[in-house]
């Protein structure tokens, strides 16, 4: 093939396109001679070339012209392919100087979003503090586009907390910059009917070749890994790194920055979600009584600065319950007695003291939600990017506890940050804002009231000022608060399918300028990986999403606990509270005598002492010593000393209970 090329700097040019004296030289004598050029995507143009005017005649280029839409100074690259059919590939220099602040999330449409150009998409970094909102059809890319975001946030050194409902933004993590077949070999999912070989050598071919079409290389993707620590935490049941959720009637931040009727609805979600959880069973018009009556001891509590944190609040919360710190309730000012009656309330603090125990109880064992915890690290050097995995949460009711006490979390932390001069000083995205739509959405429109959204809506408008990027994607346009979301400059609109959504995302967009005449013919005409992006200028263009350089799978439970590594795992076990038994430890066993080892042991001798035992139980070896049931039996008990043991976090609860035990007997 030649490498003969040409590079022409582009002006605007209307009636030829100067070319290098050089390149007449390729060319058959004659004034005028016609030539191909072909496009990235194979499509062709016929063009002119006038030997009078030294270049190329604007008649016939300008379809070139108008679906790459150059602008001045960007460099127009010229190939020779073939000298005899005097066919050119033509391309916009990819290498040209492009925004250095901005993040690369994929390539430009034409104007007409017809065809695909080489020109780079790039979100202005600072168009991140007023938030970006993604929507589009299941499949279209949405959680893509998110990622995609996130990974160029790495490279300008933005941390991250994501809200991870479905599995698939874990793999973050899964950055395997070798592009070799063994680095994809454990995570591939391989169909039944597949060779495994066959399905990794697909998978990591597809990658590649995905990640070239869009000029990225190993170098980039190592340069990714290296920025990053990624940590999993999971709530109640999950493999990640255990995270204790606080009582869901702690205060959430300092109310100076809230309006008295915010503090009223806020006190009045969290009382009434909080009732919902203590009585499942029952019809919510039948808890009014309990939610009005707690909601009168939270404002006390609020108003006296009683902390209602954590296990201790609620035990705070199940004596005044039984206590009441207040004589009247409601507006009539009813004595406390006439309205709740003793009994009722002892029915109401005995549900609370269930909280505190079984597997209630979960939701406060783990590292304390607290965000300068969940963005700290080992190395000050790497971007801590923390994802927090709520998929084992079958319950929508617990996600929205943990969605809400997040955005809580969020805001106790960004009133403690100055102003960031509007630079981004940390992501919060969630994925399927949507949630179960209708009331079991995390952000939905009015009616609904549920309290993540209050949490929400607080994160959009008072996160600007403090640099916290909200990203927030949803597959269902039509149940969203758009209220809120007008603090949200950047929309990434993606594939709808029913006009009544289109209309609803029209609306939306036309709260800000926006220089396109109809919103819902492009809106029509994007494919799969493609956005109808409107930016904070008011600009918009249609953008085909770029490949992502992690590996984009939902993980199973399994997967989610072998992402954290060990020294991260370390890191977090030392800020680990536990409040109750374990159940899975069985008291009767110490692990350590098992392993042989001391309970000072270090990770090598741990492992070292297995595998010898191990050799030494295994049914073959063990049979001159031991009957089969009895190797069988140590091999079993080896294993789960072994599990514990090897496992940071895992150890450090073990311990924890050991030396409980130990204290007691
Ligand atoms: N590494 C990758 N980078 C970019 N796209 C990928 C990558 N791996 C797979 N894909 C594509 O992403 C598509 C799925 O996109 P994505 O998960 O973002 O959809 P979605 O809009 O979030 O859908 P849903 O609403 O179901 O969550 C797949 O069909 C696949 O073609
Ligand atoms: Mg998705």
């Amino acid at each position: 093939m030649s490498q003969v090329s040409f590079k022409v700097t582009w002006k605007v040019h209307k009636t030829f396109l100067p070319m290098p004296p050089s390149f007449s030289d390729l060319l058959p004598d004659g004034d005028e001679v016609s030539l191909i050029l072909q496009d990235a995507g194979g499509q062709k143009y016929a063009v002119i070339y006038s030997r009078q005017n030294k270049g190329l005649l604007m008649q016939g280029f300008v379809n070139w012209v108008r679906n790459y839409d150059p602008q001045p100074g960007d460099i127009i690259v010229f190939e020779l392919i073939d000298s005899k059919t005097r066919l050119f590939r033509i391309a916009l220099d990819k290498e040209g100087p492009g925004p250095t602040d901005g993040l690369y999330l994929g390539k430009r449409k034409d104007l007409l979003g017809k065809f695909p150009t080489d020109r780079n998409f790039f979100l202005p970094i600072q168009d991140l503090v007023t938030h970006v909102f993604i929507c589009g059809v299941t499949g279209t890319g949405k959680t893509v586009m998110g990622k995609a975001i996130i990974e160029e946030a790495i490279l300008k050194g933005i941390p991250a907390i994501i809200v991870d409902l479905k599995g698939d933004l874990t793999s973050l993590a899964l950055i395997f910059s070798s592009l070799q077949e063994s680095e994809f070999e454990p995570w591939v999912e391989i169909p039944p009917d597949k060779q495994r070989r066959e399905e990794v050598r697909t998978e990591v071919e597809k990658h590649k070749a995905n990640l070239e079409a869009f000029g990225l290389k190993s170098e980039d993707m190592e340069r990714l890994r290296n920025s990053a620590s990624f940590a999993v935490f999971t709530t109640k049941f999950g493999k990640g790194i255990p995270l204790a959720i606080a009582s869901s009637l702690a205060a959430p931040t300092d109310t100076t920055h809230l309006k008295p009727n915010e503090v009223t609805r806020l006190i009045g979600a969290l009382s009434e979600t909080f009732v919902k959880m203590l009585f499942p069973e029952q019809k919510p018009s039948k808890l009014k009584k309990y939610m009005t009556y707690l909601h009168e001891i939270v404002r006390h509590c609020w108003d006296r600065g009683v902390s209602l944190e954590g296990q201790d609040g609620l035990v705070t919360i199940q004596e005044l319950i039984q206590h009441p710190p207040i004589r009247t309730v409601g507006v009539g000012r009813m004595s406390v007695d006439e309205f709740i009656s003793p009994k009722i309330r002892n029915e109401l603090a005995s549900r609370v003291a269930m909280c505190l125990s079984g597997e209630e109880q979960l939701w406060f064992t783990g590292v304390p939600l607290d965000i300068d915890l969940l963005l700290s690290r080992p190395s000050s050097d790497l971007v801590p990017i923390s994802i927090i995995n709520l998929r084992d949460l079958s319950a929508i009711d617990d996600q929205m506890h943990a969605v809400s006490h997040l955005s809580y979390a969020l805001l106790k932390w960004m009133n403690r940050q100055r102003g960031s001069g509007g630079k981004p000083r940390l992501i919060f995205f969630i994925d399927e804002i949507g949630g179960g739509g209708g009331r079991n959405a995390f952000f939905p429109s009015s009616p609904y009231d549920p309290p993540s959204k209050m949490g929400l809506n607080l994160l959009l408008r008072l996160g600007r000022e403090f640099g916290v990027c909200c990203v927030f994607a949803t597959q269902n346009p039509g149940n969203i608060d758009y209220m809120g979301l007008s603090n949200c400059q950047t929309w990434m609109v993606g594939w709808l399918q029913t006009k009544r959504d289109r209309e609803k995302i029209t609306q939306g967009m036309s709260t800000v300028k926006i220089h396109i005449e109809s919103v819902d013919d492009q809106l029509r005409n994007v494919r799969s990986g493609e956005f109808l992006v409107k930016l904070k200028s008011g600009d918009t263009a249609i953008v085909q999403e770029r490949w992502l350089m992690s590996y984009h799978r939902a993980l199973s439970e399994d997967e989610v606990g072998k992402v954290n590594t060990r020294s991260t795992l370390e890191w977090f076990e030392k800020h680990f509270s536990n409040a109750g038994p374990e159940p899975y430890i069985a008291q009767d066993l110490d692990y350590y005598d098992i392993l042989e080892v001391s309970p000072k042991a270090s990770i090598e001798v741990i492992e070292r002492a297995y595998r010898v035992l191990a050799k030494k139980y295994h049914p073959d070896t063990a049979s001159q010593t031991m009957s089969r049931a009895e190797a069988e039996e140590k091999m079993k008990k080896l294993n789960e000393a072994y599990e514990v043991l090897s496992n940071p976090v895992l150890r450090g609860k073990y311990d924890q209970e050991r030396r409980r035990s130990a204290s007691h007997s």
